[in-house]
Parts: structure tokens; sequence; C-alpha cells
């Protein structure tokens, strides 16, 4: 069995690569050499719960190690950012302009000086009044929402959202989909809403850990959304 290295760098023109990457999650066996070049600008990646795509993403940030195969990604500081699927696993400070903070990190400013800019940052968006909020004190949905404004803050070349729409409001999903569209850095995105992801030029159809199909989005989601009428229609 080969051994299992993980986050070599490529040249950036290379992307995100798997080669034949074998992933085992406590005692299920989740991916069997898995293979994928992850070149496009948008990504979407689709699939039942239990398919694989936390777990793809996690290999991608570098959070979890194959057991075998290959998991590259472009060269520089903290290349990869991920959204988590659950906000409490991403956020670590007590307040919402010390977390945001954390992300100008790289830029290496005095603290005052890095929560000013957060502030200022904030105040473009409208959202000067969420500086000083306490995490605790904010719900779900605006917890999630301080874990995309933590990523467009940092300066990663590759963001990994896990289902990052799922508990927020029709405004800031909408909002979301406006800065998924603005922004530069390469974006993969984990949905079980597919309008979210169907105008993507890739989308990735997991299925138990294999791809199931990967083509233009319109297509893949077409192909899952049939797939899903079969096996629940009734008898
Ligand atoms: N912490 C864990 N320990 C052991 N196995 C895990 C763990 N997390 C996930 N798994 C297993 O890994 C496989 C893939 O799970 P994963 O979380 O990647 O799926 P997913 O496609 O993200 O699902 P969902 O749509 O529910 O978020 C599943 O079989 C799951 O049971
Ligand atoms: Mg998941």
């Amino acid at each position: 069995m080969p051994q299992a290295l993980t986050l070599p760098s490529l040249t950036p023109s290379q992307g995100v690569a798997l080669e034949c990457v074998t992933l085992q999650r406590g005692s299920t066996p989740v991916f069997e050499a898995l293979s994928l070049q992850l070149n496009e600008p948008r990504i979407g990646v689709i699939g039942d719960n239990g398919a694989g795509k936390s777990s793809l993403f996690r290999l991608i940030s570098g959070l979890d190690q194959p057991q075998s195969g290959r998991v590259c990604v472009p060269d520089g500081q903290q290349p990869v950012g991920m959204m988590f699927q659950n906000p409490d696993d991403q956020i670590i400070f007590p307040t919402v302009e010390e977390e945001l903070a954390l992300s100008l990190q790289h830029l290496r400013l005095p603290r005052a000086q890095a929560q000013q800019q957060v502030r200022d940052w904030l105040h473009a968006r409208g959202l000067a009044h969420w500086a000083p909020r306490a995490i605790g004190s904010l719900s779900q949905g605006q917890r999630q929402h301080v874990c995309w404004l933590a990523l467009m803050l940092a300066s990663h070349r590759v963001l990994l959202l896990d289902e990052p729409f799922a508990s927020l409001d029709l405004p800031s999903q909408a909002l979301l989909r406006q800065d998924l569209t603005r922004a530069q850095p390469q974006i993969m995105v984990s949905t079980h809403v597919l309008g979210h992801v169907r105008h993507f030029e890739r989308v990735i159809w997991l299925d138990r850990g294999r791809v199931r199909a990967d083509g233009l989005g319109v297509d893949v989601c077409a192909a899952y959304e049939a797939d899903v009428a079969l096996r629940t229609a009734l008898n």
C-alpha cells in the first residue's frame, strides 16, 4: 500500500488535487482510491448525508490525513480556509471583532490596529454594531455569518464552505450568494440546497465515498434529483 503524504505543495496553477486517497474515519471507510483534480473557480459538492462531503473538505484543509495517497494544495501561507458545517467548531474568540481580527493575523498588525480594521470593514458592510457583540449572544445563523466574514477577511487562495447556507435567513443567503460571485479565491461549496450550486461550472455528486457524477452543475444536480426521486417514489 502506498504511504500517506499530505499537503505537499504544487505550483499555484495546479490547484487542489487528491491522488488515490484512502480515508478511514474511526472504523468507517470513507474514501477508497479517490482521485480528483480540482481547478475550477467554483465547485459544488452534493450528495446524501454521510456521502463524504465534509470528509473531503477536511482532507483538503489538512484537518484529516489520508491513510494512503496524496492531497495537494497550492503554495502559500495558509492557502486553504474552511467554513465548518457547525460554526461552533470554527469560532475561537469571545467577541466578533476579536474573532475577525484573527483573520488579519498574516498582516502582523498590532492588536488594536487589527481590531480597528475589522471595525472599519464591518462598518462598510453595514454591520458596525456587530463588532463588540459577544459570540455567545448571536444566533446560530449569525454565528455562521461571522464564520463567512472571517473567511472573507483572511487571504486564503482556496475556500471550502461546508453547508454555508444551512442556518442563514433568506437575506443572508442572498448576500452570501453575492459574495460568492464576487470573491477572488477558488471556492468549493457543499450543500443540500441545489439551487445554490446548480449554476456552477462544476458540481461533484458524492455517493458513499465515490464520485457518482462530475460535470456541469445543471447536469449533475438534475441527475442527483432524478435519483432521489426514484429512491423516494412511493410504490
Ligand atoms: N467523527 C467521525 N468519526 C467516525 N466516522 C465519521 C465521523 N464523521 C463522519 N464519519 C463517517 O464518515 C462518513 C462521511 O461522513 P461526512 O461527515 O463526510 O458526510 P457528509 O456528506 O458531510 O454528510 P452530511 O450531509 O450529513 O453533512 C460517514 O459514513 C460518517 O458516518
Ligand atoms: Mg457534512
